[in-house]
C-alpha cells in the first residue's frame, strides 16, 4: 500500500498519532483537516472524522478522491457487544453491518440496505491478519476478529446489546466502521476497522465511556503502529 489513510472519529482518537507523525502537511475539506506525513516512513494521511456515519462517509471519500489513498485503517473505540468481551479488548472487523438500517416495514431484514448487492462489508484480509498480528502480539488473548456493528446511536442498554448479540450478531458497536466499509467497498480500496472497548454498551456505559476512552484509544493507536511497522 503507497499511502494509508488513517481516521479517528474523535481527538482522542487520533491524538497519539498527531504526537508521532513527522513532516505532516496540513489541508482542509469540508470542516475536516487532512494531515499527510510519515509514521515510520510509511506515508499516511491522518484525520478526524467526527462522529457518526455521515461524517465517516464524507471522510472516506475525500480521503480516496483527493489524497489518492490505497487502504484505509480506522482506528478507535467501540461498546463491547460480545458478552466475552471486556472493556480494554479488541475488535479486528471481519464486516461491518449498519445497525439503525431498517426497512422491516417494506420486509427486507434488519440491517439491510435495501436493492444493494449486499449490506456486510467485509475488510481486507491482509489488514485484517496484520490488525490480528499487530494485537496478539501486544495485548495476547484479548483479540476478536468479528463483526463491528454501526448506527448514529449511542447504545447504553442492556436490553438493546442483548439484541445487537442475538439478531445481528454484532462483536461491537460503533458508529462509523460500516460507513466508512461502505465507502471503501464502492471504490474498491481495501479497508480494516479496529476498535478497543471502551464500555460493554450497558446502563454503565455513560460512566465506562468517559473513563476508558482514552486508555482505549491508546490501544488502538499501539496495534494501528504495530501494523505500519511491519507493513
Ligand atoms: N463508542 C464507544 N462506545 C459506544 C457505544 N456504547 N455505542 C456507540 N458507540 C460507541
Amino acid at each position: 500500500y503507497g499511502k494509508i489513510g488513517v481516521i479517528g472519529a474523535m481527538k482522542e482518537e487520533i491524538e497519539l498519532f498527531l504526537d508521532h507523525m513527522e513532516q505532516v502537511k496540513v489541508n482542509e475539506k469540508a470542516n475536516v483537516s487532512y494531515r499527510e506525513g510519515l509514521l515510520h516512513g510509511k506515508n499516511i494521511v491522518l484525520c478526524k472524522s467526527g462522529v457518526g456515519k455521515v461524517n465517516a462517509a464524507v471522510t472516506t471519500q475525500v480521503l480516496i478522491d483527493t489524497y489518492g489513498v490505497d487502504a484505509i485503517i480506522f482506528t478507535g473505540v467501540a461498546g463491547a457487544v460480545d458478552p466475552e468481551l471486556n472493556v480494554g479488548d479488541i475488535v479486528v472487523s471481519s464486516e461491518c453491518l449498519q445497525h439503525d438500517m431498517d426497512v422491516t416495514a417494506l420486509g427486507f431484514p434488519r440491517g439491510t440496505i435495501p436493492y444493494e448487492e449486499t449490506s456486510l462489508f467485509i475488510s481486507d484480509e491482509q489488514l485484517r491478519q496484520l490488525a490480528v498480528n499487530a494485537s496478539t502480539e501486544l495485548f495476547e488473548g484479548r483479540v476478536k476478529v468479528g463483526r463491528v456493528l454501526s448506527g448514529d446511536q449511542f447504545i447504553a442498554s442492556r436490553e438493546v446489546v442483548a439484541q445487537l448479540y442475538s439478531e445481528l450478531n454484532g462483536a461491537c458497536t460503533e458508529m462509523e466502521g460500516a460507513a466508512v466499509a461502505q465507502v471503501c467497498s464502492l471504490n474498491h480500496i481495501p479497508h480494516v476497522i479496529i476498535r478497543s472497548m471502551s464500555d460493554k454498551a450497558d446502563g454503565s456505559a455513560h460512566v465506562n465511556f468517559a473513563e476508558f476512552t482514552l486508555q482505549a484509544s491508546g490501544n488502538s493507536y499501539r496495534i494501528v503502529d504495530h501494523m505500519l511497522k511491519h507493513l
